[in-house]
């Protein structure tokens, strides 16, 4: 089944209560966060806090996207805040592995995210003990963007890396994701897509994540 995970950084955050519980009223499986530090992105947005906030308002769960410089330091409190699936990105960890077993020891679901230009085989070493690869379609730090068309031999070559474990990893897609692009990831192999602008800056937002959900339904990965 695909998931929608809906990423509040496109939402009115005066209204955000109001706009997650429309989102949700849609059939939105997770809510997807960005934190972002000014430092490996050149965007600053929210931290434990915000995640906690949103943790009251909604069970859905939370897929928090770590665009931060150093992860290590602030992984418990994030998962302290309620992020049930913790991302970081390959780009700055220098023992990812440890990383990620340390994000499982305290209760979460690691994944681990690269952006457009990290080689899909650096995940070759990682993948058996990860749940989630979130793989940037645009430059991370801001939504908006266009997606980037390279993403999709990207997933195929992902989707082949995490066959040959034969577990079940996620394959989510961040950037650019909408009616028209996420069918192409999907049948590229993604089973989670993040959508931010094409959910929260429309004028329906529980329309427009079943419109995201009808433009994927009948689609099976290639
Ligand atoms: C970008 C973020 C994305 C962003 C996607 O750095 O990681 O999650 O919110 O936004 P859209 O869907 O507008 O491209
Ligand atoms: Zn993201």
């Amino acid at each position: 089944m695909i998931r929608i995970a809906p990423s509040v950084l496109a939402a009115d955050f005066s209204r955000l209560t109001d706009q997650l519980a429309q989102a949700e009223a849609g059939g939105a499986d997770w809510f997807h966060l960005d934190v972002m530090d000014g430092h490996f992105v050149p965007n600053i947005t929210f931290g434990p806090l915000i995640v906690s906030a949103i943790r009251k308002v909604t069970r859905l769960p939370l897929d928090t996207h770590l665009m931060i410089a150093s992860p290590d330091t602030f992984i418990r409190q994030f998962r302290d805040a309620g992020a049930d699936h913790i991302i970081v990105h390959q780009e700055v960890c220098t023992n990812l592995h440890r990383t990620v077993v340390r994000i499982r020891e305290l209760g979460a679901k690691p994944g681990v995210s690269i952006n457009p230009d990290t080689p899909a085989s650096t995940l070759s070493s990682i993948i058996s003990d990860i749940d989630l690869v979130l793989m940037m379609s645009v430059y991370p730090g801001f939504g908006g963007q266009k997606f980037i068309e390279g993403t999709i031999d990207r997933i195929k070559e992902v989707r082949a890396l995490i066959q040959r474990t034969g577990r079940d990893v996620r394959i989510e897609v961040d950037g650019g994701i909408d009616v028209t692009t996420g069918p192409t990831v999907v049948r590229a192999g993604a089973d989670v897509l993040v959508a931010g602008t094409a959910i929260f800056r429309r004028p329906d937002i529980a329309q427009a994540v079943r419109d995201l959900r009808k433009s994927v339904e009948q689609i099976s990965a290639e």
